[in-house]
């Protein structure tokens, strides 16, 4: 059985952003050198830039990487988020094996970058033109064996070119977490990032509690979140194959500034800077109304933001908890049959337009259509519904969801 097939996106490629980068960069920190508070390393062009900070009113100190050109402060990394300097006596300092170790005055560490080699020689780190950190070894230019970089221990923030998902052969995850607050960069309640269970699919938790998910991917985009269409500030795609899981974009002009956070109250957001007004704009928040709340009406529930009440049951099922349902707007017991199934008679009803069904207990194939699908399913009484996996060129791939 073929569980991964290659979704294949021509229409960019993220290494190439990368190798680009180090042709031009010419600032770097080697093993004799440090840098002390006070001092940055700044990428070729100006736009980011590495140093110490404080934080919102914070007095405490951090490593971070932010936005340089700009009046606002804004922080895309940090480094020692659980760790902060009391004082200015932070310094960043290389190893000769290529560890980026971040000290005290008494020589203290309070944060260290991780390889999972040493460096065989002369290793540098550079603050890329994209705003990577990395740490390589001074004459190797393959971004596949840099010995470190930022871009694999993210923050709150997806810069361009960054993947948010997982290397399926190493099992590094690459996932955000909120600031705990404006003052306070240390891990909050709520993450982001790719599972893999079924059909990888991204969730947005608050502690381990799913809050909200933009639907498997379709192809084009994410199922529930028509709102991110084709626009002009940004491409994005994402790629599953036997190797990778991941979600990247690139801006289409890279002198705008933009990128993607989950805040502090967990709102998956794109903010572009504007010049004109110096502040950053929300662009679009991706969570748009209320149907995005995770399971809101329930198992076999259907949630309509336009509808009044929002939630309906679907066809052939009743809510379990009438009373419920009725007074207390309380949808989240959700809805039940209102005759047992019987796989050898009852069939599939049609819905369209709707987000699909949450994918990471589901099944799917990648090389069969929708109708070899629903053949091969149809009398299957664990596959409860069943859709394309991708809907470009009329549809390929099957994507089945099963009882839980
Ligand atoms: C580190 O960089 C400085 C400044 O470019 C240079 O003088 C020094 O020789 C370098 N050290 C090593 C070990 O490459
Ligand atoms: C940053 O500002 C400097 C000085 O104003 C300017 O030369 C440079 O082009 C700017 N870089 C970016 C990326 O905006
Ligand atoms: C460093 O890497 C090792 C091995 O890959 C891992 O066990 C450890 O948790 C990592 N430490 C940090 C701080 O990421
Ligand atoms: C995180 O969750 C805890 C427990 O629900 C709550 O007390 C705290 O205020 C939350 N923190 C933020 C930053 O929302
Ligand atoms: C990219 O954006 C900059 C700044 O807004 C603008 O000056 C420039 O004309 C844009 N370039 C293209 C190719 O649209
Ligand atoms: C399913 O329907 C068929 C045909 O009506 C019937 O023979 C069978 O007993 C039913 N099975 C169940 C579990 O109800
Ligand atoms: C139904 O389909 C699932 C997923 O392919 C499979 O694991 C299960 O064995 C099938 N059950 C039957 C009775 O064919």
């Amino acid at each position: 059985m073929e569980t991964f097939a290659k979704i294949l996106l021509s229409f960019f490629l993220v290494s190439n952003l990368t190798i680009l980068a180090i042709a031009v960069d010419t600032l770097t920190l080697n093993a004799t050198q440090s840098i002390r508070d006070g001092e940055t390393l700044v990428s070729e062009g100006g736009k980011f830039e590495l140093g110490f900070f404080s934080p919102g009113s914070s007095t405490n100190r951090y490593l971070g990487i932010w936005y340089s050109n700009i009046s606002v402060q804004t922080v895309v990394w940090v480094a020692n988020r659980q760790s902060p300097l009391k004082d200015f006596s932070g310094i960043l300092k290389l190893t000769n094996k290529g560890i980026l170790v971040l000290q005290t005055q008494k020589g203290n560490t309070v944060w260290s970058s991780n390889s999972s080699r040493s460096a065989r020689s002369t290793p540098v780190a550079k603050l890329l033109i994209s705003g990577n950190l990395i740490v390589k070894e001074e004459n190797e230019n393959d971004p596949e064996n840099f010995l470190w970089q930022s871009f694999d221990d993210p923050s709150d923030t997806l810069l361009q070119g960054m993947k948010l998902g997982r290397n399926l052969i190493t099992g590094l995850d690459r996932y955000l977490t909120s600031w705990k607050s404006p003052d306070d960069p240390s891990p909050g309640n709520f993450t982001y990032r790719y599972e893999i269970g079924g059909f990888p699919e991204c969730v947005l938790r608050e502690g381990s509690i799913v809050r909200f998910r933009p639907g498997p991917w379709n192809g084009v985009r994410f199922s529930g979140t028509p709102e991110l269409k084709p626009n002009s500030l940004f491409t994005f795609g994402v790629v599953i194959n036997e190797k990778e899981v991941y979600y990247s974009y690139k801006l289409r002009n890279s002198s705008i500034l933009s990128m993607m956070v989950l805040t502090q109250k967990g709102y998956w957001q794109r903010h572009k800077w504007i010049e004109k007004t110096k502040a950053w704009d929300v662009y679009v928040t991706v969570q748009m109304d209320e149907c995005d709340n995770y399971g809101l009406c329930g198992s076999y529930g259907s949630c309509n933001s336009l509808d009044s009440p929002r939630c309906s049951f679907l066809k052939g099922f009743v809510p379990k908890f009438p009373e419920k349902w009725d007074n207390n707007k309380d949808w989240s017991s959700g809805c039940v049959r209102k005759t047992p199934l019987n796989c050898s008679t009852d069939g599939f009803l049609k819905y369209s337009g709707v987000k699909l069904p949450d994918s990471r207990k589901s099944w799917f194939d990648f090389s069969i259509n929708l109708e070899e699908c629903r053949n091969l399913y149809m009398r299957n009484c664990s596959c409860t519904a069943y859709s394309n996996l991708d809907v470009r060129n009329g549809g390929s791939g099957c994507l089945l969801a099963l009882v839980c």
